[in-house]
Formats: C-alpha cells, structure tokens, sequence
C-alpha cells in the first residue's frame, strides 16, 4: 500500500509548486514592463515585480515554518499561462491590442496565484501555522490588489485603445 500521505504532505507540495511559478514570473514581469506600450501598465509591471521579490522572500520564510529546504517543484500550469503571455507579446507587438492582450496575460497570472495562496492559507489555517497565514495572506492581498489595478488599466483605457488601429 502507498504511504499514508497528509494535508502537511500536500502543504509542503503546493508551497513547492508556488514557489517555483513565483521565480519564473520574476523573470517574466521585465520582459512584459519592457513590452507594455501604456506608461502606467509598464509601471505597474515593475511595481508588481518588486513585490513578487517579496512574495519569494516570504515562501522561504513559510518553509523555514514548517522545516524545510525551500525548493521549488516544476509547476506545467504557470509555464503554460506565460508562455501564453510570450505569445501576445510577440503576436501582437506594435499593434493597438498588445497592451489588452498583456493585462489579460498578467491577469491568468494573479488569478493562479491567488488559487495557490488561497488554498495554501486555508491550509495553513487547518494545520494551526498561525505564522504561515499572516504570510500568505499578505501575499493573497497583494495579488488580488494587483489584479484590480489591471481591470482599471485595461477599462480605463487599454481595451478602448485595442478597438482601433495603432
Ligand atoms: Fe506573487
Ligand atoms: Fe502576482
């Protein structure tokens, strides 16, 4: 019979998985602040690149928590939403759509992220890491600001812009 596995098990997995997707979006906010054509959209990219530093930081403290090496685990669905997000960026550079397309790249981003979070800190709730939840929860409110701030980009102005030719 298999190993008797628990919730601390699918804990120490799932912070694996967040933590290897929360360095390669590190590496992939740049590329989408050097992209985005909007002032305020690559602006919000670099902002949102200081605080996934942050976001990293704080998982290695979550692993500390609970005793284990931070290691990260090849997560297939954050490669394929940037990879996705790779795309728009070469699909529709210098067109009026780029910038629309990047938000709703960035937005399948925040919307996994806050999947994890979400999950991981009602784990951590369940399994008494009172430490562990203020972590993750500071880092579940700063993804879901994030995410508001690019539906106002985009309805503000982004997805007017994508209507008409460049
Ligand atoms: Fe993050
Ligand atoms: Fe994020």
């Amino acid at each position: 019979m298999a190993k008797e596995k628990t919730l601390d098990d699918l804990f120490h997995d799932t912070l694996k998985d967040i933590y290897y997707a929360e360095r390669k979006i590190l590496k992939a906010l740049p590329k989408m602040a050097r992209g985005a054509q909007a002032p305020e959209l690559k602006a919000a990219f670099e902002k949102h690149r200081d605080q996934t530093e942050t976001h990293v930081e704080r998982l290695q403290q979550v692993f500390e928590l609970i005793g284990k090496r931070a290691q990260g685990k090849t997560c297939e669905a954050i490669e394929g939403i940037l990879a996705e997000g790779e795309e728009i960026l070469d699909e529709f550079k210098g067109t009026a759509a780029l910038d629309a397309g990047l938000i709703s790249a960035a937005q399948a981003v925040e919307h996994y992220e806050i999947a994890r979070y979400g999950t991981l800190k009602t784990w951590a709730q369940t399994m008494g890491l009172k430490d562990a939840v203020k972590l993750l929860d500071a880092t579940l409110k700063e993804e879901a600001v994030t995410d508001g701030d690019l539906t106002k980009l985009a309805t503000a102005n982004s997805n007017r812009k994508a209507m008409k030719a460049a």
